[in-house]
């Protein structure tokens, strides 16, 4: 249920996550009319600034490459349901003020009817600060509806994560938080139930007995670049595998929901990540760029410290112990600094049975997340002719040609609309997230030194495919490359 009146709380306005995915999809929401009625946007940061300054920073991301008057118009419209308000992040009074401010703006609401959206795009380290200081100062209890939406990090290990949500827990109840995994909103991702649940086909072949091993990749061109300083601190793993990847997988591996109810599909996911040993050294192949093709290496980022050993690169096996996956590998691979940007599942068929064909391509359904949404199935077919022959061909189904006239909404547009509505079942919930750091904790553990032998870090260039003992590894978990793949 879209809730009208509902003022939406920015923190760290002028940081970067909310100049570059926050308010570009505040306003793509805003020009599709999907906001609520009488929305207002309040941002908020430490920084004093004149609304002026605050119209700039915000609208810097938003693209209007042609320079289109209907977007420029729509622009200064969100201006005037856009305001500011700076302020610690610590102390009670600033909260008061804020509070005071968003009461005026629902003073021109009919009574008894508002609702307060508070967005935290904000640093770990005030991250428990403001929560709490908005429950103590800005929370409405009886005359409308308050939700708190997070953004990972969600702590750096098991223990970290669950002091996090622990003290988050003592003020927002778990109806009233939203955990964003961005990777939840994306369309792609999204339409995995529909592809696994609503096509008997592919529901069938879903299981260990026709699949050989599953690959979830992340590949992106460009390294750290000056946002060193964050990713030294947390590394490859915690950026996108504890968390993205794994969220894909929780849903390409779970079993089917019950319903589409928010609680059956995380009740199913948290039960597949429950079957996922801990993460082996062995499973595991880390690396990290060096500078080539004139482009720095990881250690010449001025904000990575010289000797750092955090690994930029990492493609770690899962195994998932259930009657259905069993013996299957999913291998999840990220990496900055690549030869290209692309995020997709890789699903690779088992051989067909020798005798009649031999040595013939293996079926692979291809979900390609991004860019451009596609998915594809390889199959083998006769060549057309005389002869018989097989040629390996793909079922394709690219989105720009099969819905060429659809708009697929950006993931933070989808998922903004979601808490908006009060949906959870695109967010991440505590029992998850404490699931998934069960997965990774003891290897990072490692990685950070803490306790036994350090994994070894490999290196690869910069704009390269990656470590060049990749496919040695990915062969080594039953992957066969063809030529075309
Ligand atoms: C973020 C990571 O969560 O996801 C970034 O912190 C990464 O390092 C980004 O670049 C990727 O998101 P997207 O939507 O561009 O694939």
């Amino acid at each position: 249920e879209l809730r009208d009146n509902t003022v939406i709380v920015v923190f760290g306005a002028s940081g970067d996550l909310a100049r570059k995915k926050t308010y570009p999809a505040l306003f793509g929401l805003f020009r599709r009319d999907f906001l609520p009625q009488g929305v207002h946007i309040v941002g908020y940061a430490r920084t004093k600034m004149a609304d002026e300054e605050y119209y700039k920073r915000i609208t810097s991301y938003i693209k209007n490459p042609n320079d289109d008057p209907t977007v420029n118009e729509q622009l200064e419209q969100f201006k005037r349901i856009c305001s500011y308000v700076s302020g610690g992040y610590e102390d009670d009074e600033s909260f008061q003020n804020l509070n005071k401010y968003l009461e005026s703006i629902e003073s021109k609401y009919e009574r008894g009817h508002r609702n307060r959206l508070f967005y935290l795009a904000l640093p770990p380290s005030v991250f428990t600060p403001v929560a709490k200081a908005i429950k103590r100062n800005a929370y409405i209890s009886h005359d409308g509806i308050v939700r708190i939406v997070v953004e990972k990090p969600f702590g750096k290990d098991l223990a970290s994560c669950r002091d996090l949500l622990g003290s988050l827990k003592q003020d927002w109840a778990e109806n009233e938080t939203y955990r964003i995994d961005h990777y939840l909103g994306k369309e792609m991702v999204k339409n995995l139930l529909a592809l696994r649940f609503a096509n008997i086909a592919l529901g069938a072949a879903w299981d260990k007995n026709s699949i050989s091993n599953i690959q979830i990749t992340f590949k992106e061109p460009f390294g750290t670049e000056g946002r060193g300083g964050y990713f030294d601190e947390f590394g490859i793993i915690r950026d996108i595998l504890q968390n993205h990847l794994l969220q894909v997988l929780s849903i390409l591996a779970m079993e089917r929901p019950v319903s589409f109810s928010a609680e059956d599909i995380r009740d199913e996911k948290v039960k597949v990540l429950r079957a996922i040993p801990p993460v082996e050294v062995e499973d595991a192949l880390l690396g990290q760029y060096t500078a080539a093709n004139g482009k720095p290496g990881y250690l010449d980022d001025d904000t990575v410290p010289r000797h750092s050993v955090c690994p930029t690169y990492a493609a770690l096996t899962l195994w998932v112990h259930n009657p259905r996956w069993e013996g299957v590998p999913f291998i999840l691979k990220a990496g900055k600094a690549l030869n290209e940007a692309k995020v997709e599942i890789r699903i690779q068929f088992k051989d067909v049975t020798q005798g009649i064909f031999k040595d013939i391509p293996r079926n692979e359904l291809v979900i390609r997340i991004q860019p451009n949404e596609t998915v594809y199935l390889k199959l083998n077919t006769k060549t057309p002719g005389l002869k018989f022959r097989t040629v390996p061909v793909e079922l394709d189904l690219t989105y720009k040609k099969r819905f060429s006239e659809t708009y697929i909404p950006e993931a933070y547009e989808a998922l903004i609309l979601d808490a908006i509505k009060g949906d959870h079942s695109n967010f991440v919930r505590d029992d998850e997230l404490e699931a998934a750091w069960k997965i990774f904790t003891p290897l990072l553990h490692l990685i950070d030194g803490v306790g036994g032998q350090r994994p070894s870090l490999v290196r690869y260039p910069y704009g390269s495919r990656g470590p060049k003992e990749l496919d040695a590894f990915t062969a080594k978990y039953g992957y066969k490359r063809t030529e075309s793949g």
